[in-house]
């Protein structure tokens, strides 16, 4: 079972950024995947998703970042000070992970990133959409 199934709803009409977010939540899906389902728990497998988990947001919050500042978009302070408590949160939680390795420690994250997540997509980023559209990005 997905943890965060993508739904049409996500979507800003903007096929770069809608195709980005729906990896973000593959991503997530497929970590909750492994830590819920893999008995053996593949570590490398384990440690791939986390990387994924992290350096993936990090490309993707870049894409939205660039625009930001090729457009002058005026919330851009505030949505990339979310970015980056989003960035700081998911690497805490990562240094947690590697210390211990404790695959029940998913559990920890899994709320907040289903929650950041789903927020996110549905109002800091839906509210540059129209901007975006405007300039051409599609
Ligand atoms: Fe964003």
């Amino acid at each position: 079972m997905s943890l965060i199934p993508w739904q049409e709803s996500y979507s800003l009409g903007i096929s770069e950024i809608d195709s980005q977010h729906q990896k973000m939540l593959g991503i997530i899906n497929h970590l909750a995947d492994l830590f819920e389902n893999d008995k053996h728990h593949n570590e490398a497998e384990i440690e791939q998703a986390i990387i994924e988990l992290t350096e993936y947001a990090i490309y993707h919050f870049q894409t939205e970042e660039k625009y930001f500042a090729t457009f002058n978009y005026d919330k851009a302070k505030e949505h990339i000070e979310v970015h980056d408590q989003y960035r700081e949160k998911v690497e805490e939680w990562r240094k947690r992970y590697n210390e211990s390795k404790d695959p029940k420690i998913f559990f920890e994250i899994s709320e907040f990133l289903q929650n950041w997540w789903i927020w996110h997509i549905n109002n800091t980023d839906r509210a540059y959409a129209p901007l975006f559209r405007e300039h051409g990005v599609n």
